[in-house]
């Protein structure tokens, strides 16, 4: 055969694979479309599970948890509390000064370790005595810091952000893991007491004296500081709402009236689960080779642990069946969550003319270098797919809560809703939030986005965690 009969049959098989490869991406897009009467089924349909959800346990895939909290802060919380947060790939401890009304939050301080992914997977007293462990030292740190040895019991706020079956205000079992925790042992037992017996060991003095989700402790710290808060929802590893429901709206709710009328509730959304939603067959294999099969489909679709995950799996196939990549499948390609998000949105947002962060991402992560540009550009636009199914859902999940609180329309007084966000995907991942923001106009319309605001509650889940631990203080008169 003559060179040029070579280099003609090369370019046919080259023509020939992109042809491929833009026919998984043209099939993928479609899949993933979610034009707005579908976010509109998709928000009536969460809406149904809400009410099924209340109305009995175990009555929906949506948990619709109660959390104790009956009454938000008020601004008059005094003291020093401490708070832990755990709930994704880092915890934190805090320790907050409140000073009342007038003097607001004296002071705080904050210390973050990240935990070995080893002990996600291990028993629970490893994971508990490493926290105790971590918590005893800040704790030593900061008296000294202040000179202020203990005069009273320490009080904590214990922000745990997973499904837990609340059975007050400080204790509750877990239900199961999300997010890439699996720890048996703990599943079914007391968390508070799963904490406070490993700062027994450690021998840490301290009283818990609240146990919240991290949607709840959103919430409280956003009301700290907004009264308009009424919803909180938060998009980081995982993703979860929680708002403020009247208690005679909750039938399984079988215990006295609370005074407010009020009853704090926290959904655990990411468990949702509807026919509307736009699955694939990414969505479904990575669903069957997860921790936990057939759960948190809705968090599958729309959180931080997750859209890397997706996008790596799509381009694994364009690999595999149309040689994407060239002839050899990269390697790297194959290891399950290699691509993780931050690095996604690294890419999506590159806006250099040669896409070189794409360029450099893919050489980094992946070890394939030399992509062009057209298949760089490709590369962002499955970004683009993938965080905006992603985004556009999460916004159809709180139209969904609004709905139910007969807050997604102009009220008669023209109340102000505010919905207060947290969590590393909204936080950095800019494409995906202002999609969200502006998914959310669409869907509510001109009119009642007046009234409704998305407001960044920065890192509002600890400090919301350390005032209803002041609250609920056994110690102090609130
Ligand atoms: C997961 C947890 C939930 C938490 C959310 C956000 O969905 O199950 O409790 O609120 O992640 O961290």
């Amino acid at each position: 055969v003559g060179v040029a009969a070579l280099v003609v049959r090369q370019r046919m098989k080259t023509s020939g694979r992109w042809a491929r490869a833009m026919g998984i991406v043209k099939e993928f897009e479609e899949k993933c479309g979610t034009p707005e009467g579908k976010l509109k089924q998709v928000a009536d349909a969460l809406t149904v599970e809400m009410h099924a959800g209340l109305a009995s346990e175990g009555g929906s895939k949506l948990k619709m948890l109660i959390s104790y909290v009956d009454s938000l802060p008020t601004g008059n919380e005094k003291g020093v509390f401490y708070a832990l947060d755990l709930g994704g790939t880092n915890f934190r401890v805090l320790r907050v000064e409140l000073g009342g009304r007038e003097e607001g939050i004296i002071h705080q301080e904050f210390a973050e370790a990240s935990i070995p992914p080893a002990l996600m997977c291990g028993n629970s007293d490893a994971l508990f005595d490493y926290i105790a462990e971590k918590l005893a030292s800040f704790i030593d740190e900061e008296e000294q810091r202040f000179h202020q040895p203990a005069g009273r019991q320490r009080e904590l706020g214990f922000t745990f952000s997973f499904p837990v079956m609340q059975t007050s205000i400080n204790s509750g079992t877990l239900i199961r893991w999300t997010k890439g925790f699996s720890i048996d042992d703990a599943v079914g037992q007391d968390i508070v007491a799963e904490l406070t017996e490993a700062l027994r060991r450690k021998g840490v003095e301290m009283r818990v004296a609240a146990l919240v989700n991290d949607t709840i402790g959103t919430l409280a710290g956003g009301r700290y500081t907004n009264n308009d808060v009424a919803v909180a929802v938060i998009l980081g590893t995982g993703t979860n709402a929680a708002y403020v429901e009247r208690a005679q709206a909750i039938p399984k709710w079988h215990g006295p009236l609370p005074q407010s009328g009020e009853m704090v509730i926290n959904m655990e959304w990411g468990n949702f689960r509807s026919s509307h939603l736009p699955l694939t067959e990414y969505d479904h294999a990575l669903d069957v080779e997860s921790l936990n099969p057939g759960e948190q489909i809705f968090e599958k679709l729309t959180s931080g642990m997750y859209l890397g995950e997706i996008l790596r799996r799509v381009l694994l196939k364009m690999a595999v069946e149309a040689s994407f990549f060239g002839d050899v499948v990269p390697p790297k390609l194959e290891i399950p969550f290699v691509l993780r998000t931050p690095d996604m949105s690294a890419i999506h947002n590159d806006s250099s003319s040669d896409l070189r962060v794409v360029g450099s991402k893919l050489k980094d992560i992946l070890e394939i270098s030399n992509t062009s540009l057209k298949t760089r550009r490709v590369i962002v636009e499955l970004c683009n797919i993938v965080a905006t199914r992603g985004a556009r859902l999460a916004a159809a999940g709180v139209l969904g809560v609004l709905k139910k609180m007969g807050r997604d329309s102009l009220t008669e007084g023209g109340e102000k809703t505010v919905i207060a966000m947290d969590g590393g995907l909204y936080e950095h991942y800019t494409e995906y939030r202002e999609c969200l923001e502006s998914t959310l106009n669409e869907l509510i319309g001109e009119e009642a986005a007046a009234t409704i605001v998305v407001e960044h509650s920065n890192d509002g889940s600890g400090i919301g965690a350390a005032l209803l631990a002041a609250s609920n203080s056994l110690y102090l008169d609130q």
